[in-house]
């Protein structure tokens, strides 16, 4: 089984992510053939800055590694060192139809967060993406909730690929965990915590000081109870599924342990219980952090694996394709 997937260089990692993607990453690097790239290129949709950019993109490598990826287990490596990806974007491109990318969501979405700069490859993104993944002829992807849609794209363009040059891609499948694919922002339960607005989100490596301030401060509902119901009690449905999963206890064990508690008890319960897993995290980005050469080592090895196997799907896609 091959599996594939991406983060974007865009901030530090936070506990949706971590949750959502790579905590999935981890388990399949033990048993799957896996890849995990830092999507560098699709960061480029939205403004960066250049002389940051590198160690953006060193900084992503150093968290995947610290969060638990495995050098040994898995290939980790930067999207824009293998260029197949944008020959094979281009190519896809050619079959992709135009409305199918103007109703993505994320490209509504962002096309109104950057209204100022919205560029064609902020619309391309997700045929990037499509060509991320059947480069690698991969089986699953895991992701968080907010990539169905680009997935749904992706096995689009693979079948109908298939369909006019002949069988050449893998038709992949998305990997989404049943709960946890969608954690919420700490200060509005409606939305996702996501990089793009940091004031929404836990990052992984925030110091205990600063967990404590957002877990404490983090908006809860009207009532009293800890219950789980993801209508009436968002946010403390959304407390309740981060406790679940980084506590590993089923969400009601955490209701009745919380039973006759409120919601400062179950809190300060949580803040401790993150600012006690995720101390090793936190000291292993710290130790990663004075040890440049190896992780650049680490991407050039995995860049090499990377490109093998997506030269080997080019060369056949450019001769189904009529290309010399
Ligand atoms: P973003 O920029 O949206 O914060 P990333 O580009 O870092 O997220 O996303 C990396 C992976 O993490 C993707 O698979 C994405 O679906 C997943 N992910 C991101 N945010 C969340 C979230 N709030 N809950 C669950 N999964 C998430
Ligand atoms: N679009 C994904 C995100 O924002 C990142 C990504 C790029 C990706 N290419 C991918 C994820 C290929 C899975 C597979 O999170």
């Amino acid at each position: 089984m091959r599996i594939l997937s991406g983060i974007q260089p865009t901030g530090s990692m936070h506990i949706g992510s971590y949750i959502g993607a790579v905590s999935q990453w981890k388990k399949l690097q033990e048993t799957g053939e896996c890849l995990f790239f830092i999507a560098d290129l699709h960061a480029l949709t939205v403004p960066q800055d250049p002389k940051n950019f590198p160690g953006q993109v060193l900084q992503t490598a150093v968290e995947l590694i610290a969060a638990g990826l495995d050098p040994e287990k898995c290939i980790i490596f930067i999207q824009s060192e293998v260029k197949e990806h944008t020959e094979l974007c281009w190519l896809l491109n050619t079959l992709t139809p135009l409305g199918e990318l103007e109703r993505m969501t994320q490209y509504k979405d962002k096309s109104k967060q950057f209204k100022d700069s919205i560029n064609a490859g902020l619309l391309n993104y997700p045929v990037l993406q499509a060509a991320d993944i059947l480069l690698y002829q991969v089986d699953s992807v895991p992701v968080g909730e907010d990539q169905k849609q680009h997935l749904e794209l992706t096995k689009t363009l693979a079948k109908k690929f298939n369909q006019k040059y002949g069988k050449t891609f893998n038709v992949p499948e998305p990997l989404m965990l049943e709960t946890g694919a969608k954690i919420m922002s700490l200060q509005n339960p409606k939305k996702k915590m996501s990089k793009s607005q940091p004031e929404t989100c836990l990052f992984l490596f925030d110091e205990p000081e600063i967990i404590k301030k957002k877990i404490m401060s983090a908006v809860t509902d009207t009532g009293k109870s800890i219950k789980y119901n993801l209508e009436k009690k968002p946010g403390i449905s959304n407390l309740l599924t981060i406790y679940s999963l980084v506590g590993q206890k089923s969400i009601s064990e955490l209701e009745k342990k919380f039973k006759n508690k409120g919601y400062g008890d179950f809190k300060k319960s949580l803040a401790d219980l993150l600012i006690l897993k995720l101390e090793p995290f936190r000291q292993k980005k710290k130790e990663l952090l004075s040890r440049e050469v190896y992780v650049k080592e680490i991407l050039e090895r995995g860049r090499k694996k990377a490109q093998f196997i997506a030269q080997a799907t080019m060369q056949d896609v450019r001769k189904k394709m009529g290309l010399a």
